[in-house]
């Protein structure tokens, strides 16, 4: 806070220094408003320095590009004009561009990186690339700074960076987008991430880090995107997960996170993918789900849920176009209402303990892709139509089901699918 005020003040002085000097501040060659409009001297000097930091100091900016945000652009920085000076509002730092710049093995964040005044978005991808150099972090001070301008923060492919993530993070209250893919930084997910509430998209996937998803990362109403993937955290989905009033996906696979289900995520209008794969998630597929009427989506695979296909309401989720659930540990039959998910691509029930019979109707849904269903206990002729068959090909799943068989006559010998033996009568 004090900071900030500190900056406005300044800012305003420097601002009146400059326009008594704007004649001279003009290029030359300029034939638009915006096109010679000047840059501030400070704000220029924050910017060679920042990217100096970043780059290495080989890299002269005021030698190179003398005008920054007019006829010499650097590339990766935009510029926007502030009551007519030029300001960075973006820096995409690292080989995102064919031309872009590499980044230094010491990259280092300047303390005239923080000086930048109306800096929006910030990207580092494919910046700290050698993971056995000496690794970099994340500077932790200075970052409230941008506490009033920043919205996109951005950490792509950068797998020499490493360490936490830093606290002074909570302080970008303008966040809107939080990005860290790829990159090997630890530690445990910053509570006070849960206190931006502009976020809109919040991914931390493909890094290292460990404990609980903090319970008040819920408080994120406007959160539009979660996805945590690809790493070592642990606990429980918070049940305060029923606050993320308007989130569209949910991605926590690849962790090992355990416990159910929590049933407060049935209030999430809007969700369309659930995805908890590769967990430990255990505790039944009997959550609920009277209002999750979006759902395209609902990835469940290698979980030991256990319990069956029956206590779950499947017509509330009649928009569901993918639904995973194989080597979940899932007993029973399948019931008649999956046959109901008109919109079903993909169905994978494969590697369980279902038993019964596979319903004919499954082959009458007309969008339906891929069925997998082997390494099961199933029972009975299959009954599917010739045209399935051929449709499906090996897309079609059935092998492994040791009392599961086609009957030859109904249907030609070359649709016979993968792994499925005759059923007896014909085999004498
Ligand atoms: C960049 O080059 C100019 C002259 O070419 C020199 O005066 C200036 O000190 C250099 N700046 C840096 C940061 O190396
Ligand atoms: C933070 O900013 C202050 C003031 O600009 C500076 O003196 C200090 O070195 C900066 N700290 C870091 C770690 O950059
Ligand atoms: C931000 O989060 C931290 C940790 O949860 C909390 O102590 C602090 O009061 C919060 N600050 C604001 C401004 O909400
Ligand atoms: C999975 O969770 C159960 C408790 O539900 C626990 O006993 C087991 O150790 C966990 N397994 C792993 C691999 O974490
Ligand atoms: C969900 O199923 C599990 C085991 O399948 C059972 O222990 C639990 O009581 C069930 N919960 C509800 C709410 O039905
Ligand atoms: C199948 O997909 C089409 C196109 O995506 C869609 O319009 C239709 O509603 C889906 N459902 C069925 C049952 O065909
Ligand atoms: C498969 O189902 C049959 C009955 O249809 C049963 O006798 C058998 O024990 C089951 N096998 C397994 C591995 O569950
Ligand atoms: C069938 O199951 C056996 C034993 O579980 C396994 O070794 C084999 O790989 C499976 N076959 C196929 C085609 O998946």
């Amino acid at each position: 806070m004090d900071l900030s005020c500190r900056n406005n003040g300044y800012f305003v002085v420097v601002v009146m220094i400059v326009v008594g000097l704007i004649g001279t501040c003009v290029n030359g060659d300029n034939d638009g408003d915006s096109v010679g409009a000047p840059m501030v001297k400070t704000e220029q000097e924050a910017l060679y320095s920042a990217i100096q930091g970043f780059v290495g100091n080989w890299w002269n900016g005021s030698d190179l590009f003398p005008d920054p945000c007019g006829w010499t652009p650097i590339q990766g920085v935009s510029c926007d004009l502030f009551d007519g000076f030029w300001y960075v509002t973006e820096l995409n730092i690292g080989q995102t561009y064919d031309n872009s710049l590499p980044c230094a093995p010491n990259l280092e964040f300047r303390p005239q990186f923080f000086q930048l005044q109306h800096l929006k978005s910030l990207t580092f991808s494919n910046c700290i690339i050698s993971p056995n150099q000496a690794t970099v972090s994340i500077q932790t001070a200075n970052w409230s700074s941008f506490s009033t301008t920043l919205e996109s923060l951005e950490f792509r492919a950068n797998p020499g960076l490493s360490g936490q993530v830093p606290t002074a993070f909570g302080s970008l209250k303008k966040l809107q987008s939080l990005v860290f893919i790829d990159n090997r930084l630890s530690g445990s997910l910053p509570v006070n991430i849960g206190n931006l509430t502009s976020l809109k998209r919040l991914v931390m996937s493909g890094n290292m880090f460990t404990g609980k998803i903090p319970d008040n990362y819920g408080c994120l109403s406007g959160l539009l995107i979660m996805d945590l993937s690809r790493n070592l955290l642990s606990g429980n989905v918070p049940l305060t997960f029923g606050g993320l009033t308007s989130i569209l996906k949910v991605d926590l696979s690849k962790n090992q996170l355990e416990g159910e289900i929590p049933s407060e995520i049935s209030s999430l209008k809007s969700l369309t993918l659930l995805d908890l794969s590769n967990n430990n998630i255990s505790g039944g597929l009997n959550f609920s789900n009277q209002e999750m009427t979006s759902l395209e989506e609902l990835v469940l695979s290698n979980n030991p849920i256990n319990g069956d296909l029956v206590n779950f309401n499947w017509q509330h989720v009649y928009n569901l176009m993918a639904l995973d659930l194989s080597n979940t540990g899932l007993t029973g039959v399948i019931p008649e209402s999956v046959s109901n998910l008109k919109n079903l691509r993909f169905l994978g029930l494969n590697d369980n303990k279902l038993s019964g019979s596979l319903s004919p109707k499954l082959g009458e849904l007309g969008n339906l892709t891929a069925l997998y269903v082997h390494g099961n206990n199933l029972t009975g002729d299959l009954k599917f139509s010739r045209q399935f068959y051929q449709r499906m090909g090996r897309r079609f799943g059935a092998w492994n089901n040791s009392n599961l068989c086609f009957p030859m006559s109904k249907v030609s010998a070359s649709v016979r699918p993968f792994g499925v033996k005759l059923c007896r009568e014909q085999q004498s």
